[in-house]
């Protein structure tokens, strides 16, 4: 017969049934930044629908799926970067470590949430001038550790080497896959605790591809990193946890090698394998 303490342990157990890791999408308690029942509208349009996920600290989380199914609009959620498009709106709550993000001061959760859009958005400023900017607008205006931090993350960004000599130059002057480098360097300076990438690499060439998911490796145990990605291999290699969009909702999210080897639904499947459509 059990003891007591066994039945009471039993009861525990009933009452919270130990959740597999991978599936812990609605927990907060793991999650550096968490969405629960998420719904987001351009006008009328609803974007996204009901999507519930969380976002591990010091992970490399990545999204995939077809162009338009709401992969970029729900990055923006957790910056509140949507904010800025006309007539929108967010329901649902969005948690950064816990807190609700939507009530926070918005320059604070930009300067904790760091960004790399799809498109790069270099300002009309010098090379230096540009990944420096966080650092001054938040108020980092000792000349040394400026130019530390500026050398720092356009070393880690990957440009470093063909920027050095000419880091006073109008940064409109670089190729178009160096600006997007520069826009991670940019965002890199500030040391975000999270850093949402969209389709970081798809200016680059396969060095800078590399060098760039390298440079994730080696941020990871200081930030937790949201990548969107149409590449399938990239999203394999990086990412630890992988989610799959459709049509605004999220279809499945998972260990990376399980939406990979073995997702659960057939869309993932389709899709992860190029059957899809
Ligand atoms: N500024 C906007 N105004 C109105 N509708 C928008 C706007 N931005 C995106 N949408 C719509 O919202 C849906 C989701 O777009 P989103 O850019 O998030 O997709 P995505 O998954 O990032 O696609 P892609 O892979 O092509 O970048 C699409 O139907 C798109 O047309
Ligand atoms: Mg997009």
């Amino acid at each position: 017969m059990a003891t007591p303490q066994q039945q009471q342990l039993t009861g525990e157990a009933l009452a919270n049934p130990p959740v597999p890791m991978a599936h812990q999408t609605s927990m907060a308690v793991s999650s550096k930044l968490q969405a629960n029942h998420v719904n987001f509208y351009y006008g009328a349009f609803q974007a996204l629908k009901d999507i519930t996920m969380g976002i591990r600290t010091n992970k490399v989380t990545a999204f995939i799926g077809p162009s338009g199914c709401g992969k970029s609009t729900f990055l923006r959620t957790f910056n509140r970067m949507n904010e800025t498009i006309r007539n929108t709106h967010v329901e649902g709550e969005l948690l950064l470590d816990g807190e609700n993000l939507l009530e926070m001061d918005v320059t604070g959760v930009r300067r904790r949430v760091g960004m790399v859009f799809q498109k790069s958005n270099p300002f009309p400023k010098t090379i230096f001038d540009n990944v420096a900017y966080g650092l001054r607008v938040n108020g980092m205006t000792k000349r040394s550790y400026v130019q530390e931090m500026v050398e720092k993350s356009l070393q880690r960004a990957a440009l470093w080497t063909e920027v050095k000599d000419k880091l006073n130059k109008p940064a409109s002057a670089l190729s178009g896959g160096q600006q997007q480098r520069l826009c991670i360097a940019r965002a890199l300076a500030i040391e975000p605790e999270v850093l949402l990438l969209d389709e970081p690499c798809s200016a680059l060439d396969p060095i800078a591809t590399l060098k760039i998911e390298e440079l994730l490796f080696q941020i990871k145990d200081i930030t937790t990193i949201v990548i969107v990605t149409h590449n399938m291999q990239q999203a394999a290699r990086v990412a630890d946890q992988t989610g799959f969009f459709f049509m605004g909702s999220l279809i499945e999210f998972d260990d990376t090698k399980v939406i990979f080897q073995n997702p659960t639904k057939k869309e993932t499947e389709d899709y992860v394998t190029g059957r899809f459509g």
